[in-house]
């Protein structure tokens, strides 16, 4: 019998950023790259404009639609006032799950202080997580590596597989 190491995570992504066209998302083709690169697929990329109703469709389509088992979300988890990441994703979700936010932050901390103005969420839809990534490539991929090796188990326990 597999472990949950051994499981195949099924991953949307959603890039929010007002500015960029999908081919210009330099740091959600590198999160695409990385989910690759552990043998796991990226089910759906899209990327939206930073509004609440545009993020919010575009998470459940991920989640309902698609069927993934985690959706990253990338940019607009800041400070500025078009950064609405954190709203549209506890508008669709139902359930907190602050470790992996506090993780991805205590991790980011050890590399630069601005981790602290990160307002990233991550919560459950039903069987599916989100998680807020910041929008840079840099940043993305550091937060990334700091979740990468807990969401093979995450999803296994939401399929009720327990530990
Ligand atoms: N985390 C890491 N690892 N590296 C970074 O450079 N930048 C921070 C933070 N987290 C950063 C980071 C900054 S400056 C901001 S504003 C927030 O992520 C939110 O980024 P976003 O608005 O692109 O989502």
């Amino acid at each position: 019998m597999g472990s949950a190491t051994d499981r195949v995570v099924r991953i949307g992504i959603v890039t929010c950023s007002d500015t960029r066209a999908l081919t210009q998302d330099d740091a959600g083709y590198a999160l695409e790259e990385r989910v690759k690169a552990k043998g796991w697929e990226v089910a759906s990329h899209v990327i939206v404009k930073d509004d609440v109703d545009q993020i919010a469709r575009a998470i459940v389509a991920a989640a309902d639609e698609q069927g993934v088992d985690v959706v990253l979300t990338c940019g607009g988890s800041g400070l500025s006032p078009r950064d609405v990441t954190p709203e549209a994703t506890r508008k669709v979700c139902d359930r907190d799950v602050p470790g992996i936010a506090e993780g991805m932050r205590a991790h980011s901390m050890t590399i630069t202080p601005f981790a602290m103005l990160s307002r990233a969420v991550c919560m459950q839809r039903g069987t599916c997580i989100v998680v807020n990534l910041p929008g840079s490539t840099k940043a993305a991929t550091e937060n990334w590596e700091a979740i990468e090796g807990v969401l093979p188990h995450a999803v296994s326990m939401m399929a009720r597989e327990g530990h």
